[in-house]
């Protein structure tokens, strides 16, 4: 009896001390589609788990140009989330500012360094200091198809290269279906451009044309090719394209009313939460011409410089939470992407994100892994600000010639 009532009493002391340390944190994210609020919904639920309350701060926007101008107003205010869902070169920008946090206590605590490939860390870091944390890797080179779809137009299988992309986008026209489910918003059109530029030019191509910016790239005949590709993709899209939101093409996808969607894996997120099963719902391939190649986008939470201690001690379980195996494993398996976490099991996953995970390792070793220029992983964002708007305009100016585009968007680059 006296053992028991001495362990009551510890567990008090340990569940005060708790409350105690417990905090606030403010999260500021994107997610707001089906999938993408089931998955945040795991971290605050973990949070919340270990006592802290969970302050959401979400802004709708698909790709996040919407959240990055509300945390700019934040930031400039004085008045930073806890954290913000900022990524690649980014992170770089806004560590620049001094306004980010050293995560360098939990980071080494947690050992970071040994858990996450190298190229990932060094994104995560300013001057040698952990300043944002790693949630997962999506693959933005995929192109998801429904099968009775494509059952029901005759088109055998998923089209392998861009001549078999068009072949079946035809049949699919000519069943009365829409060989295409776009969203028409500028950063949709430049998710589908880079899968285009890479499918077309390869990935040698791509880091030139696209993590380089290198001008003779970008003015070459193989842009050429890549933006009369890009054109002619438009022309099996839907007249209601324009200002559609991601998650709602998908559905069109989901619903059996389109056969395809080029989209990163958060449109994976979509399918699960729909019930839907890969290999048998749907198809999920890499975009025509690009099976040998990963574009990645690797989603992270930056944090911020707080004052007040219980706060902090609430950011840095976050922090930890983030790179925790559970979360690692019940985020990436709502989000469609998959952990970033090495020597993760991947037992509970599917065959789409197996594939992923395998190719994802190969084309490290190939030079087919590139970043993401859609998706903020290679270059700053003045810079694929300028170059999304200028793809963007030729995508919705179908007057403008295909040369006047190469120029444009060349341009645009030019200003980095
Ligand atoms: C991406 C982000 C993904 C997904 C997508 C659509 O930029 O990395 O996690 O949320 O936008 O919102």
């Amino acid at each position: 009896m006296i053992k028991l009532s001495k362990l009551a009493t510890a567990v008090a002391l340990v569940a005060a001390a708790n409350a105690a340390m417990a905090g606030e944190v403010e999260v500021l994210h994107w997610w707001t589609s089906g999938g993408e609020a089931k998955s945040v919904g795991e971290l605050k639920r973990i949070m919340q788990g270990k006592g802290h309350t969970w302050k959401d701060f979400a802004v709708a926007g698909g790709g996040g140009d919407n959240a990055m101008t509300v945390l700019k107003s934040r930031v400039v205010a004085g008045n930073p989330p806890a954290a913000a869902q900022i990524k690649g070169p980014g992170i770089q920008e806004w560590a620049s500012e001094g306004v980010l946090a050293n995560l360098d206590a939990t980071a080494k605590a947690e050992k970071w360094d040994s858990l996450l490939p190298k190229v990932v860390a060094d994104v995560m870091k300013y001057k040698g200091n952990f300043v944002a944390a790693p949630v997962n890797v999506h693959r933005v080179n995929w192109m998801w198809a429904n099968a009775a779809v494509l059952k029901k137009a005759g088109v055998a299988g998923t089209p392998k290269t861009w001549d078999e992309f068009f072949a079946a986008a035809e049949k699919i026209k000519k069943a009365g279906l829409i060989p295409v489910a776009h969203g028409g918003q500028n950063w949709q059109d430049f998710t589908t451009f880079e899968s285009v530029v890479l499918g077309v030019g390869g990935a040698r191509f791509y880091g030139d044309a696209l993590v380089k910016l290198d001008q003779k790239a970008l003015t070459s005949a193989t842009m050429t090719k890549s933006l009369e590709t890009f054109r002619k993709v438009k022309t099996y899209t839907d007249a209601a394209a324009p200002g559609r939101d991601w998650n709602l093409a998908t559905a069109m996808v989901i619903q059996e009313k389109a056969a395809f969607q080029f989209m990163g894996d958060w449109a994976k997120g979509e399918f699960t939460a729909a019930g839907k099963v890969p290999g048998k719902d749907y198809i999920c391939a890499a975009a025509p011409g690009t099976a040998n190649a990963f574009t990645f986008n690797v989603d992270s939470f930056a944090m911020f410089k707080l004052k007040d201690a219980t706060a902090q001690k609430a950011q840095a379980d976050l922090a930890a939470a983030i790179m925790g195996t559970e979360f690692q494993e019940v985020f990436n398996l709502n989000k469609g992407s998959i952990p970033v976490r090495l020597n993760m099991d991947m037992a509970k996953f599917d065959d789409c994100a197996k594939l992923s995970s395998k190719d994802f390792v190969e084309t490290a070793k190939s030079g087919g892994l590139l970043p993401s220029i859609a998706h903020g992983m290679a270059v700053m964002p003045a810079a694929e600000g300028a170059i999304k708007d200028a793809v963007s305009q030729f995508w919705n100016n179908d007057k403008m010639s295909v040369a006047d585009g190469v120029k444009s968007i060349a341009k645009a680059a030019a200003t980095k």
